[in-house]
């Protein structure tokens, strides 16, 4: 037993919930990851200068595939548990795993959700971020705007020592003061080694609660905002995309973080 593992026996000896030393990422695969989220934000920067007006969804899968595969890496989402696609495009009423589609056509007004997931060497790596087409109304800024505040907010409480439920309650309070929503249910996860690693991330338990935050571990922010309920609902004929169940708008905006010695640092977003 080490330091660190004499500090993890004494706070779950208190009751609370501490990372396995498997999710605490050594120095070298810290470095391997910053690579592949390195290249996760370099596709993201390439959908972000050519995504508008009048294009269809399956072209933004195409500019993912195509960068992605050109520098060497392949989309996470494309064949994972049968999803068809290499990126997740959710407009509007979308709440996330929207799929592209060719007959999907932005439109002045839009706003979308592009969920961007890179295997580079073995290493996994995950972002996502708003768009907005042509000129939105004020209530679409404003759900847009909100969301990433949240996230920002979220972010200042992910330091070591911390826990999960403080990020989540930070967002949650700001959603809620702004008259919105958190989705419970669907939530951040681990990441690194594998696409979705523990711990499951939720963005409305309370302060202090879930796990707590240690140098080493990595995982995403990514709250997903409603402007109505949160309740939701999955496409029966795709068994992926989810919806918004009273139609609302619906935000979301995702950083992969990793807890260091000082606070938490941005790999990709
Ligand atoms: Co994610």
């Amino acid at each position: 037993m080490d330091k660190l593992d004499i500090k993890l026996w004494s706070l779950a000896a208190k009751g609370q919930i501490v990372p396995d030393r498997s999710l605490l990422k050594t120095p070298d695969q810290i470095e391997a990851i910053k690579k592949s989220a390195a290249l996760n934000t370099a596709v993201l920067d390439h959908v972000a200068a050519h995504i508008c007006e009048g294009m269809n969804t399956a072209e933004i899968d195409r500019l993912v595939y195509d960068y992605t595969t050109a520098h060497g890496g392949i989309p996470a989402p494309l064949n994972y548990q049968g999803f068809p696609k290499s990126v997740c495009t959710s407009v509007n009423n979308v709440v996330c795993h929207g799929i592209p589609d060719e007959n999907e056509i932005l439109k002045n007004g839009d706003i979308i959700n592009v969920d961007v997931s890179t295997i580079l060497d073995g290493y996994f790596s995950d972002a996502s971020r708003m768009f907005t087409i042509g000129s939105i109304s004020g209530r679409a800024a404003k759900i847009v705007k909100v969301t990433e505040e949240c996230v920002e907010l979220g972010l200042k409480e992910a330091k070591p020592w911390g826990h999960l439920g403080d990020i989540a309650s930070a967002i949650n309070t700001h959603a809620r003061q702004n008259g919105y929503s958190v989705v419970e249910d669907i939530g951040g996860h681990g990441i690194g080694l594998e696409f979705h690693e523990d711990p499951y991330v939720s963005y409305v338990t309370p302060k202090g609660s879930e796990m707590v935050l240690v140098p080493g571990m990595m995982f995403t922010i990514e709250p997903m905002i409603n402007e109505g309920g949160p309740d939701f609902y999955v496409d029966e004929k795709n068994g992926w995309t989810v919806y918004t169940m009273d139609g609302g708008l619906s935000a979301q905006i995702e950083y992969m973080v990793l807890i260091t010695e000082k606070g938490a640092e941005v790999l990709t977003r």
